[in-house]
């Protein structure tokens, strides 16, 4: 591989301990998968920041870093942490791993790391432009930003994520280049879509049929007339789960399409298929539904406002976690929304989500929108699920 003669200082350890670690694990990435040489990044996304995930072994790892004079070199923000980091006690989270997971947050700041703990960067303050190389973790703002703001990345680890922040460098492989951006197959949709639930489902049945051929395919998918923000954050996460896709094109709706061709392989997706993914997410049995969660990938503004006019002068029944950007939570404030929210007796789980917090054991069966948190309510907490669309999860935790 090919270094810059600054890139050579890093790795010789010329620029620190810390930065020598992160241009080796960047080394050793690019030599595995064939980059010829470094590029520069403008915007990094890390991952991996739940105590819950990292745990004693990773909270070294970053302290370490931290005291070895590790420093963002480019924006750099964080994802999801394991608490909310103010409301940690009203969600039931204990007095060790608040401290443990606070450690965490302050080795990240202490690097000079935006602690924003959201999924949803682009709408938190991170929002690189189409063309730029950035280097993100995090699988659905991975697949948001290959495929809706038309940057590049790779699906980084938490790890490769944290050494592009520490040299502002990332090898040039992968979604990166225009060879491996063309997409490989065409996806014809033959269903009506409404709504963050039908596009998770959509993606799901994509996601599996993708997934189902082997290779790293990257569709060209037709048939979709319009598409919100909030139904193409929720069709990222979906079809990135189920797929492990990180790049799309969407006809008409994304940005490099007009610049491509659709592949002559193709295969459609029915209505019916679109119903089986969203039927096949429902195990819970009636009446059995003990919590409910809004925001896996962490809601939008939008999505606030329209919650609290759903929520507004009623009581909830269950336990129910709204979670969601502590900057956008500070715009609901602002609005009223989350007074509104909060009176119904629904909590904030800012900075958090349904995943990376630690709640295993503590519930049965989880209502929600999103498909990806009913995947890992299911593998992770072994909860039993029920999928539904955003306003009837709201009625859910009425009843
Ligand atoms: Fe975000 Fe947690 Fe879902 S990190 S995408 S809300 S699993």
């Amino acid at each position: 591989m090919e270094l810059t003669i600054e890139e050579q200082d890093m790795l010789a350890g010329g620029q620190g301990w810390a930065t020598r670690k992160a241009m080796e694990i960047l080394v050793a990435l690019g030599t595995i998968y064939g980059a010829e040489r470094m590029l520069a990044v403008t915007s990094v996304q890390v991952a991996g920041v739940s105590y819950d995930n990292l745990g004693e072994a990773g909270l070294a790892f970053l302290s370490e870093l931290a005291d070895g004079g590790g420093r963002a070199r480019v924006l750099t923000t964080l994802n999801p942490a394991g608490m909310d980091v103010e409301n940690w006690r009203a969600l039931g989270i204990g007095e060790d791993f608040a401290g443990q997971q606070m450690r965490v947050l302050e080795a990240f700041a202490r690097m000079g790391i935006v602690t924003s703990c959201s999924c949803t960067p682009y709408l938190a303050g991170n929002l690189p432009h189409f063309g730029e190389h950035i280097a993100w973790s995090e699988s659905s703002a991975v697949c948001f930003a290959n495929s809706v703001l038309g940057a590049r990345t790779n699906r980084e680890g938490g790890p490769s994520a944290l050494a592009a922040a520490l040299t502002g460098r990332t090898p040039a492989y992968g979604y990166h280049l225009d060879a491996e951006r063309r997409p490989t197959v065409t996806v014809r949709v033959g269903a009506r879509l409404a709504g963050s639930r039908d596009f998770g489902a959509l993606g799901k049945a994509i996601g599996e049929r993708l997934a189902a051929s082997g290779a790293r395919p990257v569709p060209f998918i037709t048939g979709i007339e319009r598409a919100s923000l909030e139904e193409l954050k929720s069709f990222c996460a979906s079809v990135a789960t189920y797929g492990g896709t990180a790049l799309f094109h969407m006809e008409g709706i994304t940005p490099e399409t007009a610049a491509l061709t659709p592949p002559a392989e193709a295969f459609e997706v029915t209505q019916a298929e679109v119903d089986a993914a969203a039927q096949s997410l429902s195990d819970a049995a009636p009446g059995e539904v003990d919590f409910v969660s809004l925001g896996c990938p962490h809601l939008s503004i939008a999505e606030i406002a329209h919650l609290a006019d759903l929520l507004r002068g009623r009581r909830v029944t269950k336990e129910f976690w709204i979670t969601t950007a502590r900057s956008t939570k500070a715009l609901a404030d602002r609005m009223g929304y989350t007074r509104v929210i909060e009176a119904s007796g629904a909590k904030f789980a800012t900075d958090t989500c349904c995943v990376v917090a630690p709640i295993g054991g503590r519930f049965t069966a989880l209502a929600t929108d999103s498909t990806k948190a009913c995947y890992y309510a299911a593998s992770k907490n072994r909860f039993h699920t029920l999928f539904m669309p955003f306003d009837e999860v709201v009625r859910e935790a009425l009843k």
